[in-house]
């Protein structure tokens, strides 16, 4: 019997196209771009979870599975896995789909961790949320 395709859990945080200008010289894209775009997506959650400003304070465990090519769709999909007292854990993905295609794979993942902050650039504690379990 045939493998289901893997597909993305959820609705993207973010999602762009793959525009020339993102390419490094061999003409596929940018790691540093892409991990721009999951910074943006994690940062994205973050910030609405926490209510307020967040900062990124690691990045772990990225893996580049697949290349992307320009005018590729690119979608952002980021998950908060843990929340401590001021910081989130979110597992990141982003998966790509051809301009003229349908199917959608996944092409980098990482665990992003960030910090919720104060209007002074310090930790700040993260209001609890119904029914959410803390570690
Ligand atoms: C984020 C920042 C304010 C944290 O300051 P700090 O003095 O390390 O703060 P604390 O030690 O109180 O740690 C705060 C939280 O971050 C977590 N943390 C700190 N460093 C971490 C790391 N390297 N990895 C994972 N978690 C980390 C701590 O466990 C703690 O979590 P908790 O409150 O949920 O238990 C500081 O490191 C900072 O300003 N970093 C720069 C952030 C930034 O500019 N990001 C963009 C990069 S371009």
């Amino acid at each position: 019997m045939k493998e289901p395709i893997p597909t993305p859990s959820g609705e993207p945080a973010i999602r762009t196209i793959a525009m020339p200008g993102d390419a490094n010289p061999a003409g596929d894209i940018f790691g540093g771009w892409l991990m721009a775009q999951m910074d943006l997506a994690a940062g994205n959650v973050a910030a609405r979870r926490a209510r307020g400003r967040c900062a990124t304070v690691s990045v772990d465990r990225i893996t580049f599975l697949q290349p992307v090519y320009i005018g590729d769709e690119v979608s952002l999909y980021a998950e908060i896995t843990r929340i401590g007292r001021t910081s989130m854990t979110l597992q990141v993905e982003a998966w790509r789909r051809s301009r003229d295609g349908e199917e959608q794979v996944k092409v980098t993942d990482a665990t992003f961790v960030f910090v919720a902050l104060d209007q002074g650039g310090r930790p700040r504690v993260i209001a609890p949320s119904m029914g959410e379990v803390r570690s």
